[in-house]
């Protein structure tokens, strides 16, 4: 197992495949891009196997999702999810992706034995979707959620940022796009993890005034209360249910006490937190010749040392170096 110094359990794999993208959401990285990994530092899609099985049949994990970057950008995503969905026990299979490629590979993906997918969409507006993603291709990404419902990856969640001045006017306009295609929002708080450092708290859209843009359109009741648990979204049915809508406040409402996860990044270094300050080199002992009992053994010394929580209130927080997209989202 994988367990910490305060008792939580590690249950939920994050695994980036690569840290490209094809978009470049300014809270995520800059319009030119960032200096990607190079190709024999990221782990292939055999590594990738590897140490997901030592995940999932000695470590106890129950959930493997796949991120980026943009996972899908991986050619060989197929067979990546297709082996994961292959363990036993089977873990739960998902993928956090932008979206753009999924018209295309969502059936496939499901026949692969992926379970669901989360999908990022800040806006339905197309220009300020080039305004914020730098890319014409909210067409992509809105045809990409349909063909996710259609192939049954079911709940499809969709992620929205909002950014004050930006898209912050579209709150309940997103919600009833999402409602009216079986989607399950989630509004998410904008984190410090953009590679340009540009974060500042004062800009960012908390989850009080997320649910103070809702309240005008939707009467909104907090969803079995007590009930988060370990995920991040705090649940709350819309004009009294069954429709829902999530909000996550990882900054003003941390779930680091209840967290249960840990990440895998594209280069093969275990990250305990997405604000972890260290990591554990996985693929230089794999490639080293480690045995499988040697990189269990590295995981689980990996996870003990993880922190309290992210600590972003704390005077003497760093942002990590590494940014979301290189992390895994
Ligand atoms: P499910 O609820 O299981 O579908 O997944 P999820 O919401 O955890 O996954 P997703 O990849 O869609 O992440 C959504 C958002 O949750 C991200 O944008 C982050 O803001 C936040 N998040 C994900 N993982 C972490 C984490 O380890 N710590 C914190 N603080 N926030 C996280
Ligand atoms: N803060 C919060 N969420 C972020 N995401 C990317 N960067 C940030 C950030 N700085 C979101 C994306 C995607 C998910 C993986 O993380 O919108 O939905
Ligand atoms: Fe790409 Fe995701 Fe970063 Fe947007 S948030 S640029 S979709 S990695």
């Amino acid at each position: 197992m994988l367990v910490d110094s305060f008792g939580r359990v590690a249950t939920d794999l994050r695994v980036s495949l690569t840290d490209k993208c094809n978009l470049r959401c300014t809270y995520c990285m800059p319009p030119e891009g960032l200096d990607w990994l190079p190709k024999p530092d990221l782990l292939t899609a055999g590594e990738i196997a590897r140490l997901v099985a030592i995940g999932v049949e000695r470590l106890g994990v129950t959930e493997v999702r796949f991120t980026g970057g943009e996972p899908l950008l991986r050619r060989e995503i197929v067979e990546i999810v297709a082996g994961a969905a292959a363990l036993r026990p089977r873990p739960q299979v998902s993928i956090t992706s932008n979206g753009i490629g999924l018209a295309r590979v969502a059936g496939p993906l499901a026949d692969a034995g992926l379970d669901r997918v989360n999908i990022s969409l800040d806006t339905l507006d197309r220009e300020i979707f080039l305004r914020l993603a730098h890319r014409d291709r909210l067409p992509d990404v809105l045809a990409g959620l349909a063909a996710a419902e259609e192939a049954g990856l079911r709940p499809v969640k969709v992620n929205a940022v909002l950014m004050r001045g930006v898209n912050d006017h579209e709150a309940g306009r997103l919600l009833r796009y999402c409602l009216e295609h079986g989607y399950e929002l989630r509004f998410i708080e904008q984190m410090p993890l953009d590679a340009q450092h540009g974060w500042r708290r004062e800009d960012m859209v908390t989850a009080d005034e997320i649910l103070g843009l809702l309240a005008p359109e939707f009467t909104l009741t907090p969803d079995d209360p007590g009930e988060r648990g370990s995920a991040p979204a705090e649940i709350f049915l819309v004009d009294g249910g069954p429709a829902r809508v999530g909000v996550i406040g990882s900054v003003t409402r941390p779930f680091c006490g209840a967290c249960d996860r840990v990440r895998l990044t594209a280069d093969g270094q275990v990250r305990n937190c997405l604000f972890a300050t260290e990591e554990s080199d996985l693929r230089g002992a794999m490639r080293a010749g480690a045995t499988d009992d040697d990189l269990a053994a590295r995981w689980v010394a990996a996870v003990r040392g993880k922190r309290a929580g992210h600590g972003i209130d704390d005077p003497s927080f760093l942002q990590p170096v590494r940014p979301m997209s290189a992390i895994g989202g």
